[in-house]
């Protein structure tokens, strides 16, 4: 498949009540993966991820804290984006909806839906969970009469609301998806969103009274009631691309089919499984309902659970990534999410996977890392000659390079990472089986050794590369330490010839953590 030369890719918002765990962290390096691989193709990408922060849960949140809800906001918000810079996440923007710029956004996209008589007021009667701030009708409770969701129990309302009439577009997102077997990813879950759209889709309520709910976007027509949160949420992304001028005099801003520079639309939401209906149904609906594009792909990856317990605060079992940064190092926790989970699938933490995960890393990677460029230091001085001969591993490379790709494409990312690590297996091997300490002692191998450290610099240099996307630092210090001034691309990797740079002895790269 030919790279993409531009990829937007985006995480949910995060709701800014509670501090990031395990669970955030793993969809924002999914994310962050992503995008190290695509840079390194040479697309130019656009990544974004943010913090969700209107609502009741967050003017709830704020009340029990007493104080006002944009003081939780920012404190949460500063905290979300400490948590990814401590994780090496290199996002390109972080979104707060409490931003100006994306109230004017959600404000111009409603006008566009009302405009077109999308929008209509209604008397609505039935349930509402405050939790996952969704309204349900009866046959949805559970038998206890809770919500189905999160399993709280659920409050009866009758209030007056604006509906988006998103029963009409039920037909054109099931085309849509037929016609687009890729567009959800995994299978099971794209089944999953069929199997919803079976039953009749109704009208979507989009706005909340404020005499209940204060903390959200006014409904520009209707300032007595302000905008759902995931009508509010979802534009982010929208918000973000840059697509929507809402200054513009009408007709020019941005909903109009035509020429665009934006980033609109996205090429890839990264979303966990427990958010698909918003971003698979109501979202493209909306969207639909205001002549935009739709998103290229949605990924729903599974969910952490720790041992076999659902991870959550009042359990008190919730596993903060930062945490194990302190104890183990970023690339330990970058490693152990991305690899561990497979991607689209459900994975369980424990402290013994973590560590079997770390294990891995010293002991395959580390070890050939530094045991190659030591040897390269003993026995060539930190330096071979120019025409070393460097291509007995070259099709192991190849072959690693082939898999890689094509699990990235298939967004089978733990896959990908997967053969990398085997490419390093397949080195100690090659080391093993040529005994350049051998070669060293006998001085009619001298050109046999010569070709056995110049290629496994060689793959050092792949391998560099191709660890990059998870653990960018130790990458960069493999890379260095073969004589790159930074982490070569893949191709530059592959390509060019590790004779006559200079190697440099690793001390370990991932050193024996104590083990408590
Ligand atoms: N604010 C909404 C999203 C709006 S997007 C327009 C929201 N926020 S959230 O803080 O609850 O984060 C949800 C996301 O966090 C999930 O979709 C998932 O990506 C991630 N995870 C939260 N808990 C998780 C696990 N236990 N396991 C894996 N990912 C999980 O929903």
């Amino acid at each position: 498949m030919t790279p993409k030369s531009r990829v937007y890719l985006t995480t949910p918002i995060y709701y800014a009540t509670g501090a990031p765990h395990i669970g955030h962290a793993y969809t924002t390096l999914l994310a962050d993966a992503l995008a190290r691989y695509h840079r390194q193709r040479g697309a130019e990408v656009h990544f974004l991820t943010g913090t969700d922060e209107h609502g009741q849960k967050i003017q709830e949140e704020a009340s029990r804290r007493e104080i006002r809800p944009i003081e939780l906001c920012d404190e949460m918000a500063e905290r979300f984006r400490q948590a990814w810079s401590d994780l090496e996440v290199g996002h390109d923007r972080f979104i707060r909806t409490t931003e100006p710029e994306h109230v004017a956004v959600v404000r111009a996209l409603l006008e566009r839906l009302h405009a077109r008589d999308l929008i209509y007021e209604d008397l609505y009667r039935g349930w509402y969970c405050v939790h996952e701030e969704r309204y349900w009708t009866t046959k949805d409770l559970t038998p206890e009469g809770n919500c189905p969701d999160c399993n709280r129990p659920v409050r009866e309302i009758e209030e007056k609301n604006w509906f988006f009439r998103m029963s009409r577009f039920q037909d054109d997102l099931i085309r849509h998806i037929e016609e687009n077997p890729g567009w959800i990813h995994p299978e099971n879950r794209r089944n999953e969103v069929l199997g919803f759209l079976r039953q009749p889709l109704g009208d979507l309520s989009i706005s909340r009274p404020r005499t209940r709910l204060d903390w959200g976007i006014p409904i520009p027509w209707d300032e007595e009631h302000v905008t759902y949160v995931w009508v509010d949420a979802l534009t982010n992304y929208l918000t973000a691309s840059g697509r929507i001028h809402p200054g513009a005099p009408e007709g020019e801003q941005g909903f109009e089919a035509g020429a665009d520079e934006s980033w609109w639309p996205a090429d890839l939401h990264i979303i966990g499984k427990d958010i698909l209906t918003t971003h698979a149904v109501y979202w493209p609906t909306l969207l639909m309902g205001a002549g935009l594009p739709l998103p290229q792909r949605i990924l729903a990856h599974g969910w952490w659970v720790v041992g076999d317990a659902k991870m959550s605060k009042s359990i008190g079992n919730v596993v903060d990534p930062l945490e194990l940064r302190s104890e183990f190092g970023v690339d330990a926790v970058r490693w152990y999410l991305l690899r561990e989970m497979p991607t689209g699938g459900d994975a369980s933490y424990t402290r013994e996977r973590f560590l079997t995960r770390y294990d891995e890393l010293a002991n395959i990677l580390g070890n050939l890392a530094s045991r190659v460029t030591s040897m390269v230091v003993r026995y060539r001085d930190g330096a071979l000659s120019k025409d070393a001969p460097s291509h007995a591993l070259d099709d192991a490379i190849d072959r690693t390079l082939a898999v890689y790709h094509e699990k990235m494409e298939a967004l089978r990312v733990h896959e990908a990472f997967a053969a990398a690590m085997e490419l390093a297996r397949e080195a100690n091997g090659f080391v093993e089986a040529r005994e350049p300490w051998a070669q060293a002692r006998d001085p009619k191998q001298a050109e046999a050794l010569d070709e056995t450290l110049a290629s496994l610099l060689r793959v050092l240099g792949v391998l560099a590369a191709l660890f990059h996307p998870t653990i960018p630092a130790k990458a960069e210090l493999l890379a260095e330490a073969v004589g790159f001034a930074r982490t070569p691309t893949l191709d530059e990797a592959r390509g060019t010839s590790p004779g006559g740079r200079s190697v440099t002895k690793l001390s370990p790269l991932f050193p024996k953590p104590e083990r408590g």
